[in-house]
């Protein structure tokens, strides 16, 4: 908690170490209070003359011995950072030893050695390795491992490392040992244990190359039964990354082990993923089918990234997206291939363009490859992950599949066993296809969501139709050139049928065109009347498309289209226009707005009515454009506004649909009983999504009636909300009941305390403050954090932004309280604060002095940095 004022650390200033690491033994002494860390490092010095430096914070130096001698004091220097050695000057190679002590149940910010329950973990991503020993802690400092787990058997049954286990000993004296290697070059960030009573599901299966496979999922205690679907997905990530990207697993055993108490979602060590408990433990008594999805989706990113990222590592963090925005296009494909594509892309995109657009366009906006940081955990964000994602998405387009799986192969060849560059991976792409896109790397560059305007007219005389687009750059990188985008598109006549391709000035691709340039123009010619146009199908570039629509255009998208984004993306249009207008924005091309409602509920009506559409596509349909998307349309956003629009929107649409909500509420019945397929899921996404219209006019009737019927915990959280949300008679009751019921669920009681803590009312504020003074509050508990204030600020719009700026003031305070416990959790509540400079005058100026004391408090390098990119 000390320094504010640190320099950034530069891109530009990258240098290779002067000493690397290349084979580590770690003998551990695990007890909660005090662990006691032997490392033997074999060093190579590769600049010669130069001094050692290793890095380590909190560490208590025990001993320190070079090359078997023990050092004199005045041969090293040791301060809060790390450690000089001054006495290898001038070798080329030594063996460092050191001993140190470390407190893992004082540890409150879950990096380094820390305490989750009854068990030990560690956490080292992205610079916490430097909390267990000293080492020289960057991703391009690979070595060989060997770790020793010691510990008390009773306290500490099983002892987990990476690697596979070489050898297990009783040491005589109530205490045993495990020994594990691994032998594939790994960074220190990779590094990591478990120890401690926990209870496993297992597999046995032999992967495509003939290696026999031990799958573990372990959790503390005695019950693993809750682990068997995230062993089951596991699996299929195993197959999945075998068979779609030739992509083998590399160790005798892959374990998997579920904490309580984890700061982020999971974490990819080298064969010992970590995992926040709530994207593992699952069984439908407990869990939602959001639940399941992100269990097997989450479980499939951390296992690719054996491959991309532990394989093949970063040169520096600075290369962040080269493993994270590559790994969630991966995963994004595993369920797109288990699952539905189209509803796959429609989640991505809605969360693309809802979050990451708004951090793109925030004060905390940064290139997806930041030029400079100070803190490395501040970018973990959307921009490095989902955008990243898209731009290998947008490279996966323009190449085609199997040019592209030719790129992967080559990259991965060409970078295994090393540390490597976003210019590695287009380099690779480049030269297995021939094709040079090493023009993708400008969208890492800068910051901003690119602008296309689309100009479009047609001649019904000569039947000559043309497409103008214009890529404008960022309104808030106004300088930026233009970047390569793909574009999908499809031209529709009067009977429905698409036409031929355009002729054009643009660059073929396998499926669409490469705009390269400022302008580009497409032109038909012979038309008999002029066709409706669907650019950005399938969202193939992360831009923000501007082509004025009328809402009768909008609604026929919906008729006519094959491509099941486009479809929702037009309704969602169709919704935001409406919703703007109401808000008082001006929008263009839409008419009169009573005019353009009445298209968007014929629209919903027709689909509601339509049996045959996918009852989860339907359900996509009628999720209307959240505040973050309102909020991000708009140059200044008048937060109670947009969230009473949207209110209001919502209400008019359940009183004109109640009959056909109803209907397909009661018709789906049955199709929702069923277990974790995708029909008998579809169904209840459907259910849930009228229900929740429903109950804004049943007086919460339908509510109740499945909280009397529920046979999930999808349809016990679906009914609680809803009853919850609009205050329906038997709320009080029905939460009461789940809260008693679940006491002594952490994941469970993390659900209800969202569900009240996203209630849209200025008053649930004050029911967050009585959770965080009440029993259930646990400010080491990063899940329990999320669910009550994270959940307000991030997704409670009405009462986060509420009138007197209590809101702010809340969450400011906790962001100062969480930053002495645990900084990562206080940044990102931080987070919330992105969209300040866009906020009329009042909001500004409110939550503006809520973090005015901020500003004078004592603060970590993680919300200092970030308080530092907002205005002040
Ligand atoms: N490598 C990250 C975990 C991580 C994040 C470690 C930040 C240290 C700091 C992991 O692969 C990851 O990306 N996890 C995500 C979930 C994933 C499915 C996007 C997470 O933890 O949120
Ligand atoms: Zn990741």
């Amino acid at each position: 908690m000390t320094d504010q004022v640190s320099p950034p650390i530069r891109l530009l200033d990258y240098r290779p170490p002067a000493w690397t690491i290349t084979d580590v033994a770690l003998v551990f002494e695990l007890e909660r209070e005090s662990s006691v860390v032997e490392a033997t490092l074999a060093l190579r010095c590769d600049e010669p003359g130069s001094a050692l430096r290793l890095d380590g914070e909190e560490l208590e130096l025990l001993a320190i011995a070079l090359d078997g001698r023990p050092l004199a004091a005045e041969e090293f220097a040791h301060d809060a950072t790390g450690l000089v050695v001054h006495a290898t000057r001038g070798a080329a190679a030594c063996t460092l030893h050191t001993v140190v002590r470390v407190k893992p149940a004082a540890n409150t910010r879950l990096e380094g050695l820390y305490t989750s329950g009854s068990l030990l973990l560690t956490q080292c991503e992205a610079e916490g390795f430097r909390r267990i020993t000293f080492f020289v802690d960057r991703p391009d400092v690979q070595a060989r491992w060997r770790t020793t787990l010691r510990a008390e058997r009773a306290r500490y049954p099983v002892l987990l490392a990476g690697g596979d286990r070489v050898a297990e000993r009783d040491l005589g004296d109530g205490r045993h040992e495990a020994e594990w290697h691994n032998p594939h070059p790994t960074p220190c960030y990779l590094f990591a244990l478990a120890a401690g009573p926990m209870a496993r599901v297992s597999k046995a299966i032999t992967g495509a190359d003939g290696r026999a496979i031990e799958l573990n999922v372990w959790v503390e205690g005695d019950d693993a039964e809750p682990c068997r679907y995230a062993l089951g997905a596991v699996e299929r990530a195993l197959r999945w990354d075998e068979s779609r990207f030739g992509r083998c697993y590399d160790l005798g055993v892959f374990n998997v082990v579920a904490a309580q108490d984890f700061t982020m979602g999971a974490m990819e060590n080298k064969g010992l993923n970590i995992f926040n408990a709530r994207y593992i433990l699952a069984d439908e008594r407990t869990a939602t089918d959001a639940d399941f999805m992100g269990i097997e989706s989450v479980v499939g990113h951390e296992y690719f990234h054996n491959w991309s990222g532990n394989r093949v590592t970063l040169r520096d963090w600075f290369q962040l997206s080269l493993k994270e925005g590559l790994t969630v296009f991966r995963d994004q494909e595993f369920t797109a291939d288990l699952h539905s594509r189209d509803l796959k892309r429609i989640d991505d995109v809605r969360l693309l363009r809802a979050r990451q657009f708004a951090e793109d366009a925030g004060a905390l906006a940064h290139p997806v490859r930041p030029a400079e940081y100070r803190e490395i955990n501040n970018f973990y964000t959307l921009t490095i992950y989902e955008k990243g994602a898209e731009i290998v998405r947008m490279l996966h387009s323009r190449l085609g599949e199997a040019a592209f799986r030719a790129g992967m192969d080559r990259y991965f060849a060409d970078n295994d066993g090393r540390s490597a560059t976003l210019e590695d991976f287009y380099a690779a792409h480049s030269a297995a296809t021939g094709i040079d896109c090493t023009d993708m790397l400008a969208w890492y560059a800068q910051a901003g969501t690119p602008v296309l305007d689309v100009e479009r007219s047609f001649d019904s005389s000569t039947g000559e139709y043309t497409l103008v687009l214009r890529q404008r750059p960022p309104a808030n990188v106004p300088a930026a050139a233009p970047l390569p985008v793909p574009m999908r598109l499809a031209l529709y006549d009067a009977a429905g049928h698409a036409l031929p391709a355009p002729s054009h000035d643009a660059e073929a691709m396998p499926d669409g065109l490469l705009l390269r340039h400022a302008t580009h123009t497409l032109r038909w010619r012979g038309l008999s009347s002029e066709p409706l146009p669907v650019l950005n199908r399938g969202f193939a570039a992360p831009i923000r498309l501007r082509m004025p629509m009328p809402p009768e255009e909008r609604a026929r998208i919906v008729q006519v289209e094959s491509d099941g984004f486009a479809r929702w993306d037009a309704l969602q249009h169709l919704a935001l226009d409406v919703l703007l207008a109401r808000a008082d924005e001006p929008v263009d091309g839409l008419g009169d707005v009573d005019a353009a409602e009445n298209a968007l509920s014929a629209a919903i009506g027709a689909l509601l009515a339509d049996t045959h559409a996918h009852p989860a596509f339907v359900a996509e349909c009628l999720a209307l454009p959240d505040f973050d998307t309102l909020a991000d349309a708009v140059a200044v956003a008048d937060p109670g506004a947009l969230v009473a629009a949207r209110e209001r929107l919502s209400l008019a649409l359940a009183t004109v649909h109640r009959a056909a909500l109803q209907a397909r509420f009661d018709a789906l019945r049955v199709e929702a009983a069923g277990g974790l397929d995708d029909a008998a899921m579809a169904a209840r996404s459907l259910r849930h999504a009228a229900l929740a219209w429903l109950s804004k006019v049943d007086g919460g009737a339908a509510a109740r009636g499945l909280w009397d019927d529920a046979r999930s915990m999808t349809e016990r959280m679906a009914a609680l909300r809803a009853l919850l949300h609009v205050q329906a008679a038997g709320a009080a009751a029905a939460r009461e009941a789940f809260a008693a019921e679940f006491a002594d669920h952490a994941l469970v009681t993390d659900k209800w305390l969202a569900v009240v803590a996203t209630r849209p009312a200025a008053e649930a504020l004050d029911d967050v403050e009585a959770l965080v003074a009440g029993p259930c509050w646990n400010p080491t508990n990063p899940n329990r954090v999320r669910a009550i204030v994270g959940s307000l600020a991030r997704l409670n719009p009405a009462a986060f932004h509420r009138g007197d700026g209590a809101g702010y003031r809340f969450v400011a305070a906790q962001v100062q309280s969480m930053d002495a416990i645990n900084p990562q959790v206080a940044a990102r509540l931080l987070g919330a604060f992105e969209g300040l400079p866009r906020w009329t005058a009042p909001a500004r100026a409110a939550a503006l002095a809520a973090l005015a004391p901020l500003r004078s408090a004592t603060l970590s390098r993680d919300v200092a940095e970030l308080l530092g990119r907002l205005p002040g």
